[in-house]
């Protein structure tokens, strides 16, 4: 299979949709621009200035050999010295002058020159450029830089001789050439270095990202334990791998709760289910007279009764946490309602010897509550007031109102509850002795259910159990604007 272009074209976009790859390119390029940049303007600074030093110093031979042509022009000597001799000792960087006088017939000339340089070449282009130095080539393919000068001979300047220099460059352009291979070398060298250490810096910083992936692809319902150890990480991702730990710990808390919540479920179901099954068991084993008949149906009756209140309160639970439950609101005369709960467990309340009272209200309290949810809520509350009270103590109903919330409170002389199992008492299955509550009946969903009601009506629910005081619990619930009435 051969590449279709378009192939091509998507896997570079994809590419390009990396953190690491985009960044790789971001640091490769800057690097590589910053080098371009600084090995070519030093390039640029080396080269004009080695030029520089090479016209000082021809302009400086100009001075030298003028100052002696109009000071001494009888000493021709030392002009010998100056443009045979001393030149011609120079091993490096050779220089060549000549000097003409002004019919341009050679008067001096450094020995060799004419084998170096094309005289006649060298006279035209220097001809029209007085003072400039120009750049010529030798005969043997050495580089020259030249220039010509007039000057005058003599103090009274009778007449005006030519002055050519001519310096060989050569070791100059040497040394320019080498540093123009190493800049390729450099250059080669960082267009492979830098994409490698960009991709080694780019890894290094998206490093905490892939481990962050890498842990939230492990998590299931089965493995909510993994975290992120963000040591050393940059703050930035430090603070969210401590946003995503703290998202795990609530998702872990919870788990942990539903999956207490069904085992306790299941434990509460069994029990009923076992002592139906046992009962039924030891009554089939042999014959039975019908009043023993009877006993065993009126035991199994009792558990099956239990068992559908269990499953009812369950059911309410799980309809109260849909996001669809809805409440049927209506005018609620809250002491009336009070004192029908009353009313419904004055019998019990005779039975352990507790006094039960519905303390009346001086101003009738009237909100817009679910009637039957209401009666469930305090019916529970009282329950657990009554259970929880020995004979010759008081339970006490109350209810006021202020301008935003309904107050209902239960309160008892009871046995109280121990700080440390207050926070819990809304949860569901708590009891706090389990054997005990569990023989009387309770299956630690009462005050759940409590606090769902108050909560399905945007309210909220208190307990307090100061230490051999008794319990007072406080539902909250939002006074609605009444209603108009339809039609
Ligand atoms: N008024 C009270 N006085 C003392 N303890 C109470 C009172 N109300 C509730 N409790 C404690 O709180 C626990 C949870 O109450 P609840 O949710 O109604 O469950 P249940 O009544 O089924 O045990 C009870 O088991 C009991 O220990
Ligand atoms: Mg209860």
């Amino acid at each position: 299979m051969s590449w279709k272009p378009s192939s091509r074209i998507t896997t570079v976009s994809r590419l390009w949709r990396t953190l690491a790859f985009r960044l790789t390119a971001g640091y490769a390029l800057a690097g590589l621009f910053l080098v371009t940049i600084a090995i070519v303007s030093l390039y640029l600074v080396l080269e004009s200035e080695l030029d520089k030093s090479t016209d000082l110093f021809l302009a400086d031979k100009v001075h030298v050999l003028r100052t002696m042509l109009q000071e001494r022009p009888d000493d021709v000597d030392a002009l010998r010295e100056e443009i045979e001799l001393e030149s011609a000792a120079r091993q490096y960087e050779r220089f060549y002058i000549r000097l003409l006088d002004d019919q341009n017939t050679p008067v001096l000339t450094t020995p060799g020159m004419a084998d170096q340089l094309d005289l006649a070449q060298l006279a035209g282009k220097t001809k029209n450029h007085s003072e400039r130095t120009i750049r010529i080539k030798g005969s043997n393919g050495h580089a020259f830089r030249v220039t010509s000068a007039l000057a005058q001979v003599g103090l009274s300047a009778t007449h005006t001789d030519t002055v050519q220099i001519a310096i060989d460059v050569s070791q100059k352009e040497e040394l320019l050439a080498r540093y123009r291979f190493w800049f390729w070398v450099i250059l080669l060298g960082a267009f492979a270095i830098f994409p490698l250490i960009g991709y080694q810096i780019a890894r290094h910083g998206i490093r905490p990202v892939e481990e962050m992936a890498t842990t939230a692809r492990h998590i299931s319902s089965s493995n909510l334990k993994e975290r992120i150890r963000p040591e050393g990480y940059p703050s930035e991702l430090a603070s969210l791998a401590g946003t995503f730990n703290e998202m795990l710990d609530r998702l872990q808390e919870s788990f942990e709760r539903i999956s207490r919540f069904s085992a306790d479920i299941a434990h509460d179901l069994r029990t009923p289910v076992n002592n139906i099954r046992g009962e039924a068991e030891v009554a089939l084993a042999r014959a039975r007279t019908s009043g023993e008949y009877r006993d065993v149906i009126e035991s199994c009756l009792e558990e099956a009764v239990r068992l559908s209140d269990l499953i009812g309160d369950l059911l309410f639970l799980a309809r109260a946490e849909s996001p669809l439950s809805y409440l049927r609101r209506e005018r609620v005369d809250v002491g009336e309602l009070l004192d029908q709960v009353r009313e419904y467990y004055e019998a019990s309340a005779v039975d352990g010897e507790v006094s039960l009272t519905a303390a009346v209200a001086s101003e009738p309290v009237v909100a817009e509550l679910d009637r039957t949810l209401l009666q469930r809520a305090v019916g529970n509350l009282v329950a657990n007031a009554l259970a929880h009270t020995p004979p010759g103590g008081t339970v006490v109903l109350s209810a006021n109102a202020d301008v935003s919330t309904v107050h209902i409170e239960v309160s008892d002389t009871g046995i109280g509850i121990p700080a440390e199992a207050l926070p819990r008492v809304f949860d569901r299955f708590f009891r706090v002795d389990s054997a005990r509550s569990h023989g009387s009946g309770g299956t630690g969903l009462g005050l759940a259910i409590v606090k769902s009601i108050a909560q399905l009506h945007g309210g909220n629910v208190e307990i307090v159990s100061p230490p051999g005081h008794g319990t007072q619990v406080t539902l909250q619930m939002p006074v609605l604007p009444a209603r108009q009435p339809t039609m």
